[in-house]
């Protein structure tokens, strides 16, 4: 029997470069996005490319009650092997500028659904006596508090913190988690906030990478070891490092001086 891989956010960028390494693996696929036309164009090329079966989920999940629908589904398609969660997105206006419901749904996106998803994927893989892996596409600003994104980062932040727990807790039935670090990648991301391309590109020490590349690091990392949390891209690596050792007053000074040009200089 082919193993199957869920991948959420699978319409573009690095959720549509997993579909694609998970499919030339041969694993069958159900893949998530809002985008009909685009997310049914591309199952159906990868299910002629590779002969392989790609299921097609359209659902917001900030929409309860199709969220609802999608896990009753979901249900019925276990075992699911692989585990990709991967939808999210970035929010245009800051904390206060925003209302507290736009706010909130980023919760349901980055935490509520990934952690549903993987509490129900991963206590049946347990049952079944299986093995697998779940990867939660996390972000570099877990790491660095930034003055203009307080709900991405801090979601993302407890995906990392999620990860490195599931990970101690499941690595004795043979069950891998990573929680996947990506700095700046090209993907539909940035579009969708209004960010012309032309600025979206390396300088200094902000590099840029391809979702290609992120997902190659990625599935590298769970092949040679335990690793829980990957950060793709050697500058990014380096970036990480030398954050940790910044004095938080000095970062902090930085960072809001950096940020507020960088959010009027992006646009
Ligand atoms: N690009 C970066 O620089 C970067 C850096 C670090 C981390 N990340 C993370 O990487 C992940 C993938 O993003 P990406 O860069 O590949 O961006 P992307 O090309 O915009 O893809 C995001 C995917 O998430 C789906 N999605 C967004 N909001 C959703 C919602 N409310 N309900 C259901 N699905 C939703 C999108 O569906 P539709 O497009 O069909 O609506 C799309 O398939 C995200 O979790 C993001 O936070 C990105």
């Amino acid at each position: 029997m082919k193993k199957t891989a869920l991948i959420t956010g699978a319409t573009s960028g690095i959720g549509k470069a997993y579909a694609v390494a998970y499919a030339a693996q041969g694993y069958q696929l159900i893949l998530t996005g809002r985008r009909r036309e685009l997310l049914e164009s591309f199952a159906h090329d990868l299910s002629t490319y590779f002969k392989i079966k790609v299921t097609v989920c359209l659902v917001d999940f900030t929409n309860t009650k199709a969220f609802n629908s999608f896990i009753s589904y979901i249900e019925t398609a276990l075992p699911i092997h692989v585990l990709v969660n991967n939808a999210g997105y970035g929010l245009e206006k800051s904390f206060t500028e925003d209302t507290f419901n736009i706010q909130w749904d980023m919760v349901n996106v980055h935490v509520k659904a990934s952690i549903q998803l993987a509490h129900l994927i991963s206590a049946n893989l347990k049952a079944l006596g299986l093995t697998g892996t779940i990867i939660n596409v996390c972000s570099l600003a877990s790491m660095i508090p930034l003055p203009t994104s307080a709900m991405y980062c801090s979601t993302k932040s407890f995906l990392v913190k999620f990860s490195e727990s599931l990970a101690l807790e499941l690595k004795p039935y043979g069950i891998k988690v990573q929680a996947l670090c990506p700095g700046f990648v090209h993907t539909d991301f940035h579009d969708k906030l209004g960010i012309a391309k032309e600025k979206c590109h390396t300088k200094g020490i902000v590099t840029w990478m391809g979702p290609e590349e992120v997902v190659k690091d990625s599935l590298k990392a769970l092949k040679h070891n335990w690793q829980v949390i990957c950060i793709p891209g050697i500058w990014n690596k380096a970036a990480y490092q030398v954050l940790k050792i910044v004095p938080r007053n000095l970062y902090y000074k930085a960072i809001t001086e950096y940020d507020s040009c960088f959010s009027t200089k992006i646009k």
